[in-house]
């Protein structure tokens, strides 16, 4: 088990921190098990409450791991970790926070519309380059963007790559608020602690009703998840990934 994820609970809140900086806190498939993990664990743990996902400073995550994603062109299929991290935030009960400071790049941005509440600084950058890899949208963010933010804008972020600044995504709600830098912990933990100390049954029921269409929800992601699959396969995608490592081992 990789030490790039950080996870303490302390108040009733699941701290989930993403701590991989020499590599933009990109994921791995040990990374996104551990996430899972955790998450299911709250669904079954009455002494967690609230949920957050934090990064480093001046990075939330670069997404997936490249690297990562040439080895499942090869195996054929994205690995069980990933899948599983998906289908956790898809059935998550309890409520998600993010603290995001800096890229938060493919799942960093997609985990966002699944999350309950998502506060950023004014250095924080939301973007969806899956095209680009020759990739598609995953997360069920097909479905949940465009019903958040509208389709114009989910398909300039979702098919055009457009990267959306804290002020643009503010504007299209998909953050509550911009917060300082140097006041981003506190502040989430702040509101983690007021959501903790609701009365429980009271807090999962609200989100099952306003979150109600997780059938749907889990349906989108498989079927994105096949396609995906098909898609890490295609020289497209393949050619793509290796451009970003060649560049990357030239710098
Ligand atoms: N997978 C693997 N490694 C990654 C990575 C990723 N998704 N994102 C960054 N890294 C690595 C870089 O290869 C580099 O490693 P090195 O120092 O060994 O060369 C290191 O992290 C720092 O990245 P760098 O690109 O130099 O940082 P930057 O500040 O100039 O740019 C990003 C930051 C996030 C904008 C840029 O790294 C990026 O675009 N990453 C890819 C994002 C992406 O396409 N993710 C997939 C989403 S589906």
């Amino acid at each position: 088990m990789s030490n790039h994820i950080a996870i303490a609970t302390i108040n009733g809140i699941q701290t989930i921190r993403l701590q991989r900086p020499d590599k933009m806190n990109a994921l791995t498939n040990d990374m996104y098990q551990q996430m899972a993990d955790a998450l299911k664990n709250s669904n079954r743990q009455s002494d967690i409450k609230v949920n957050m996902i934090s990064g480093e400073k001046g990075c939330f995550t670069a997404g997936n791991d490249i690297k990562d994603f040439l080895a499942y062109a090869e195996t054929g299929n994205l690995a069980d970790g990933v899948i599983d991290f998906l289908t956790s935030l898809g059935t998550l009960d309890k409520p998600l926070i993010l603290a995001i400071d800096g890229p938060a790049i493919g799942i960093g941005t997609t985990m966002a519309f699944h999350a309950d509440l998502v506060y950023a600084t004014s250095n924080a950058l939301f973007q969806t380059p899956f095209l680009d890899l020759g990739l598609i949208p995953e997360a069920a963010s097909s479905y949940l963007m465009p019903k958040s933010i509208g389709y114009v804008r989910a398909y300039e972020m979702l098919a055009l790559g457009e990267p959306f600044p804290a002020e643009k995504a503010l504007n299209a709600g998909i953050i509550n608020a911009i917060v300082d830098s140097d006041q981003l912990d506190e502040h989430v933990q702040k509101v983690a602690l007021r959501l903790a100390k609701k009365p429980i049954q009271a807090m999962l029921t609200t989100k099952r009703l306003m979150r109600g269409d997780r059938e749907k929800i889990m349906q989108v992601m498989e079927v994105e998840t096949e396609i995906f699959a098909r898609q890490l396969r295609s020289e497209e995608a393949k050619s793509a990934f290796a451009a970003f490592l060649n560049k990357s081992a030239k710098s």
